[in-house]
Parts: structure tokens; C-alpha cells; sequence
């Protein structure tokens, strides 16, 4: 799968995309993520990127034509010769069907940034990320170059970047291959319920044994009880989550029943 970030500060991005996960998905040719400079797309001597707003108030406005420069440029079939267009070939398509491309504005107005969200996405053979600086863009960018609008919370940090970056964690460790398949389908939101506690060695520490179910040896035993655990973690921390995965019928009768027997 293939990520292109608009960004007026590419350096933010080094670390989460050259570590850990993000970094082996890269070398293995499963991912592609490709950052582009929007200044490199200003023609002006000064390479503006942002103007005030018309109307007056304060702070700047991120500019509409370096940045639709920057999406053409991108999503035009042969980009070759462009100032920092891909070299490499594209990724493998994990969904042959996938649709092509969706353009994502990182902004605290847009929707919340869900795991669902996250799956959608991840069916994509292209996601292109465009980070929001200043007081924001200019609103025709919106209409005009952006397909979906994603917020990464309901508080304001200071541009798309982190979110960006979130954003592309969250989709490329779903791409299969990625991740083994087991730690991406038992895992918190993807059943609709957040996941059990996990423990490993040692057995105790500090007078703190680990529940005795899970050294037991008995599957169905464990099964039941991080079920358990599940459907109760859920209920106290999130009841809102619980009766959306009760509604979505992600529920079933032994739940109800494993609920009831406590
Ligand atoms: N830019 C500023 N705040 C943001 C947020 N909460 N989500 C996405 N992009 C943002």
C-alpha cells in the first residue's frame, strides 16, 4: 500500500516512519510512504506556502495553489521529474479490487479517527495525507481537492503532522503481512470490545500472582475468562463502546450469560 504526505515539514516524520514496525513494512516492500515538500510547490521567489485571511483576524491561511500543485503533481498518472516524486515501484495491491486513491486533510473539524476508520482505509491501494498548518487551509482546498476530512481527537495540536502520522501507523499495521494476522483480529475495537488484560512471566511478582486460568493449561478455560474480561473492561471504562458492539450485533447469548453468572 502506498502513502503520500503533504507536509510543509518532512523532518517531522523521521522516527515514526524509520522505527520499529513502520520502518520493517518499509523494507519488506509492503508499504510505500512517500513525503512531499508543499513549499517545493510555491512558484513564488519566496516559495509561499501561507497568506492572511481575506476578511481579517488572526494567524495565516495555508494557500490553495501550491497546495493543488502538489496534488496534481501527485496523483497525475506519470509524475516523473516532479521535485520529490517516488522512485521506487509501487507496492504490491494487498486487495486487487482496492479503489485507487482518497485524499485525507488531517483537521480537528473532521470526523474522529476510528479503528473502523482505520480497516476502511487500509482497503485502499493509496492514501495521500495532506497536514493543515495555521489557523487552517484555505476552504477551497476542501472542496475542491479533498475527499474525507479526519480528526485524530477532539483537541487542536499544531498542524496535521502527528495526526499524519497516527493516521498512517493505524492503517499500515492493518495491511496484511504486516503484522501476524492473530494480533490484529483479537485486539482492542476490533471486535467492538477493548481487549483483555495480558500478563507473562513471572508467574508472581511482588505477591501479585497472574490468574490462575491462565497457567492452567485449559484453552477453553482462557477463552472464556479473556471473554470475560473483555465484556467487563468494556462495560466500566467504555459503557458507550458496549452498547454500540451490543447494537452492531457483536454480542452474543454466552456473553449475556457470562455477564449475568458474575
Ligand atoms: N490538526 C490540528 N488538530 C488536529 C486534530 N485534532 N486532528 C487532525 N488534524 C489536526
Amino acid at each position: 500500500m502506498r502513502f503520500d504526505i503533504l507536509t510543509l515539514f518532512p523532518g517531522m516524520f523521521t522516527g515514526p516512519l524509520t522505527e520499529s514496525i513502520l520502518k520493517r513494512a518499509q523494507q519488506a516492500g509492503l508499504v510505500d510512504i512517500h513525503l512531499h515538500h508543499i513549499r517545493n510547490y510555491a512558484t513564488d521567489r519566496h516559495h509561499t506556502t501561507d497568506d492572511t485571511p481575506y476578511g481579517g483576524g488572526a494567524g495565516m491561511v495555508m494557500k490553495v495553489e501550491p497546495l493543488a500543485a502538489a496534488l496534481r503533481t501527485i496523483l497525475s498518472p506519470a509524475p516523473s521529474g516532479a521535485p520529490d516524486t517516488p522512485d521506487t515501484p509501487d507496492t504490491p495491491v494487498a486487495h486487487p479490487d482496492a479503489p485507487p486513491t482518497l485524499v485525507l486533510l488531517m483537521s480537528p473539524d473532521g470526523p474522529l479517527f476510528t479503528q473502523a476508520m482505520a480497516e476502511e482505509f487500509s482497503h485502499w491501494q493509496r492514501l495521500v495525507l495532506v497536514c493543515g498548518r495555521y489557523e487552517g487551509v484555505d476552504e477551497r482546498v476542501r472542496t475542491t481537492l479533498i475527499d474525507r476530512e479526519v480528526s485524530i481527537g477532539e483537541y487542536v495540536i499544531t498542524g496535521g503532522e502527528l495526526a499524519a502520522m497516527v493516521v498512517v501507523d493505524a492503517v499500515a499495521r492493518l495491511v496484511p503481512g504486516v503484522l501476524d494476522e492473530a494480533s490484529t483480529t483479537e485486539e482492542s475495537y476490533s471486535g467492538g470490545l477493548l481487549e483483555y488484560p495480558h500478563y507473562t512471566r513471572p508467574a508472581e511478582w511482588e505477591g501479585q500472582p497472574v490468574p490462575p486460568v491462565l497457567v492452567s493449561g485449559h484453552h477453553a478455560e482462557v477463552a472464556k475468562w479473556r471473554r470475560l474480561q473483555s465484556l467487563r473492561r468494556t462495560l466500566q471504562r467504555r459503557p458507550d463502546l458496549f452498547v454500540r458492539a451490543a447494537a452492531q450485533g457483536f454480542l452474543t447469548l454466552d456473553d449475556i450469560k457470562l455477564l449475568t453468572s458474575l
